[in-house]
């Protein structure tokens, strides 16, 4: 069941484009489902929010987000399972992120329960669109920035919230190759790293660059101070396994994103019995155990990403293969239980999924 507390003007299109996509082949984030939410922030209150056919926003070229980086986004996913029904993987997640990327970049809040309300009513207005098959979903892409059209350093007084969808099959197709980065920064103690704001992805796109020439795919990221620690890679949270523990950076440091994925992953582990620590992760102890055959695993952990399995990591002139995939266990089972899960195939003892 969705909550409809709240009054949205719907305009449905007249012209479906659902007829047109190929479900088997389906780029992540190039196809656009039928309609999006939009909801203006204005004289101190949100307005009333409107579901339209997907399309352009029309911009005044000083829009304050544009030039001064007040935007910060969410990614979440919708599943169909065996009756028909549309689930949503832990909404409640996303909302309470959202609400600290908004405090922590100084745009307005959103009521309690709205924001899981407006999702779920946009999904269900295109609830045709969520794909139903193994690995695929439907992406959601929430996301608030400032509208001033205004030049000078000030948070807006005017915000411009957003939801649009994507079905998507797998963000990465294979699995990935990391390098460990000791020389650009993605965020600093007392920085803007836990928020979910556009600025992080885009200072991580020339180091990106730099390591993609070399054959990676992605970069774990270190501590800024030191290089001494790791945080997360680009597109994901990043989980190891040593000696049978999953061992990943704790987020209570403002530098890392709270990831939804590696938070599930964490509790079903502890819920199985799994040793997990979260805690300071030395790059010195994980390129060890590299050296040392110690290293049985390392997994990214999104939404986009979902679980995915690290291949290779980079480390200065190393290079270490990690064991093939087969051997994962834990990470294969976790994946497995998770992908279970969304499709309805197994009961929902976390009570994770909004389902309507
Ligand atoms: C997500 O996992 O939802 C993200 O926003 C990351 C991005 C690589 C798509």
């Amino acid at each position: 069941m969705i909550k409809d507390t709240i009054s949205i003007k719907i305009n449905k299109t007249q012209n479906s484009r659902i007829a047109e996509v190929d479900w088997d082949n389906l780029p992540f984030g190039k196809v656009f489902s039928d309609h999006m939410l939009v909801m203006d922030y204005k004289n101190g209150a949100w307005q009333e929010p409107e579901i339209m056919p997907f399309g352009n926003l029309s911009l005044h070229p000083a829009t304050s987000a544009i030039h001064y980086g007040q935007s910060i986004f969410e990614g979440m996913k919708a599943y169909r399972n065996d009756n028909g029904e549309v689930m949503i993987f832990r909404p409640d997640m996303n909302e309470k992120r959202f609400a600290e990327s908004c405090e922590r970049m100084c745009m307005p809040v959103l009521p309690e329960g709205m924001f899981t309300e407006l999702i779920s009513r946009t999904v269900d207005v295109d609830r045709d669109w969520v794909p139903q098959k193994d690995g695929y979903s439907l992406y959601i892409r929430p996301f608030l920035f400032a509208t001033d059209d205004f030049i000078g350093i000030k948070p807006s007084d005017n915000y411009k919230f957003v939801i649009f969808t994507c079905p998507v099959g797998a963000y990465y197709s294979q699995p990935v190759n990391v390098k460990i980065e000791e020389h650009y920064t993605r965020a600093a103690e007392g920085g803007v790293g836990r928020a979910k704001t556009a600025g992080n992805y885009a200072a991580s796109l020339y180091p990106a660059k730099l390591a993609q020439a070399k054959g990676f795919h992605q970069l774990v990221w270190t501590d800024a101070k030191e290089h001494k620690y790791i945080e997360e890679s680009g597109t994901m949270n990043i989980v190891f396994e040593i000696d049978g523990k999953l061992i990943t950076p704790s987020e209570d440091s403002d530098t890392i994103l709270r990831g939804v994925t590696k938070r599930s992953v964490v509790e079903i582990a502890k819920h199985w019995g799994i040793p997990v620590e979260e805690r300071k992760v030395t790059v010195e102890e994980i390129v060890q155990a590299a050296r040392d055959g110690k290293l049985t695993d390392a997994f990214g952990a999104g939404t986009a990403a979902t679980i995915a399995p690290v291949a290779k990591i980079g480390f200065r002139d190393e290079l270490f293969e990690l064991p093939g995939l087969e051997t994962r266990t834990t990470s294969n089972k976790i994946k497995k239980y998770l992908t279970d899960l969304k499709s309805g195939a197994i009961e929902d003892e976390f009570n994770w999924m909004l389902r309507f």
